[in-house]
């Protein structure tokens, strides 16, 4: 009797002692999660070059920086608020500032177009500026085609990359030198948390070892970074491909509505950004379906993989869609669901 009593005391301190230890693991798990990417790398000792801010220069602030890129001036260190960046547009007209990828290590413009749906955000030809400060190169693959010798020192220096993007893709002034680092000082509070990687729990737990244990610290820095794209890759595709392709493609309506909802209308609607109106009257649908089938500039196909460039006199121009950042199924909805509205 006695023996029993003592087995069933010591499972049960056993048990009370585990219940005790969870809860103390939790609270530190979770803060593990909200741990920085960037952090956690540098923790466990690796050497990637980061783009920190200057934050010794005079009226540095990622508050300012944050006014900048929503609403293209801020306040200017000495009074008064500065001149505003752009006449055309702000940063987020063509970029998100919120995570837009459900898995990071991956291209898929369909789990995106679904993703930022879901949380109501724009679907936008720039990728999203939230975690950008954990990319290595910029302006990848094609943009060489259209910035030309542009893009050699912006392709690894994030600041030429910022100041590209404020000339070049916003078509406005260069920032100063302290708009710059507070444009960086924002960008590093939207930088990538662990918990936005998707890991197993074997995968978390083999990174936290790693804090501990110097012979898994090669491991765990790669097990993080193949959990998000280093890089943006971006292919341009031609009207004319893209014309030919869709007679291979059969577009669903529903999906290519999301896309005109949450892409076109994000710029288009009341002129925002463009003198060009779209809006939901059948009329409008009917011209862009009529002039989808061919290259003229009102052409679905040219817009979408061209772009349309600006020009002295006329300096607003649209963003091309890579094929990272809009699919030739996409387009196919798209034209599907202009088509039915046309109807
Ligand atoms: C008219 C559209 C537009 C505007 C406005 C714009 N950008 Fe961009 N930006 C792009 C496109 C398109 C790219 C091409 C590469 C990509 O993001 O995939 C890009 C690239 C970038 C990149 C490099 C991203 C990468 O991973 O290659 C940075 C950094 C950037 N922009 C910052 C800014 C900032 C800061 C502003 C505001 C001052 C701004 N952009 C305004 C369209 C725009
Ligand atoms: C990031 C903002 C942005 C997005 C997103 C966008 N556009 Fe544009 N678009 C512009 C700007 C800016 C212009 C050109 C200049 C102007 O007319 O002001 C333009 C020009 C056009 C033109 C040519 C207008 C003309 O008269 O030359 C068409 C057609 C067009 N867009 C259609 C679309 C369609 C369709 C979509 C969705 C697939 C779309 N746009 C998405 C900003 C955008």
């Amino acid at each position: 009797m006695i023996k029993v009593f003592h087995f069933r005391y010591i499972l049960f301190t056993l048990l009370a002692t585990f219940v005790v230890c969870a809860s103390l693991i939790v609270p530190e798990r979770t803060e593990n999660e909200n741990l920085k990417v960037a952090k956690l790398l540098s923790l466990l000792g690796d050497d990637t070059k980061v783009h920190l801010p200057d934050t010794r220069e005079f009226g540095v602030s990622a508050k300012r920086g944050e006014a900048l890129i929503k609403e293209g001036f801020s306040t200017r260190p000495g009074g008064g608020s500065t001149r505003q960046q752009s006449k055309h547009f702000v940063c987020t007209s063509c970029h998100n500032i919120e995570k837009e990828d459900p898995d990071l290590a991956i291209v898929d413009p369909q789990a995106r177009l679904e993703y930022t749906a879901k949380k109501g955000l724009p679907f936008l030809q720039g990728t999203s500026l939230y975690g950008v400060v954990n990319r290595e190169t910029y302006y990848n693959d094609d943009y060489e085609k259209k910035y030309g010798k542009l893009v050699i020192p912006a392709r690894n220096d994030l600041r030429e990359a910022i100041q590209l993007c404020a000339v070049e893709c916003a078509q406005g002034r260069k920032l100063k030198s302290w708009e710059v680092e507070s444009v960086l000082a924002y960008l590093w509070t939207i930088d990538l948390k662990i918990s936005d990687l998707s890991m197993s729990d074997q995968e978390l737990e083999l990174i936290y070892s790693a804090l501990d244990d110097e012979s898994l610290t090669d491991t765990a820095i790669t097990v993080i970074k193949s959990k998000y794209l280093s890089k943006s890759p971006a292919h341009f595709g031609t009207a004319h491909e893209s014309l030919t392709e869709q007679k291979s493609y059969k577009g669903d309506p529903e999906n290519g509505q999301l896309l005109y909802d949450n892409s076109c209308l994000h710029c288009h609607q009341d002129r925002k950004y463009s003198f060009f109106q779209l809006d939901n009257e059948r009329l409008t649908f009917a011209h862009l379906d009529r002039k989808a089938d061919g290259y003229g500039r009102h052409s679905l196909y040219q817009v979408s993989r061209f772009g349309v460039y600006s020009r002295s006199g006329k300096r607003s121009y649209m963003p091309q869609y890579t094929y990272e950042r809009m699919s030739e199924q996409q387009l196919a909805d798209l034209r599907a669901y202009i088509h039915q509205a046309a109807q």
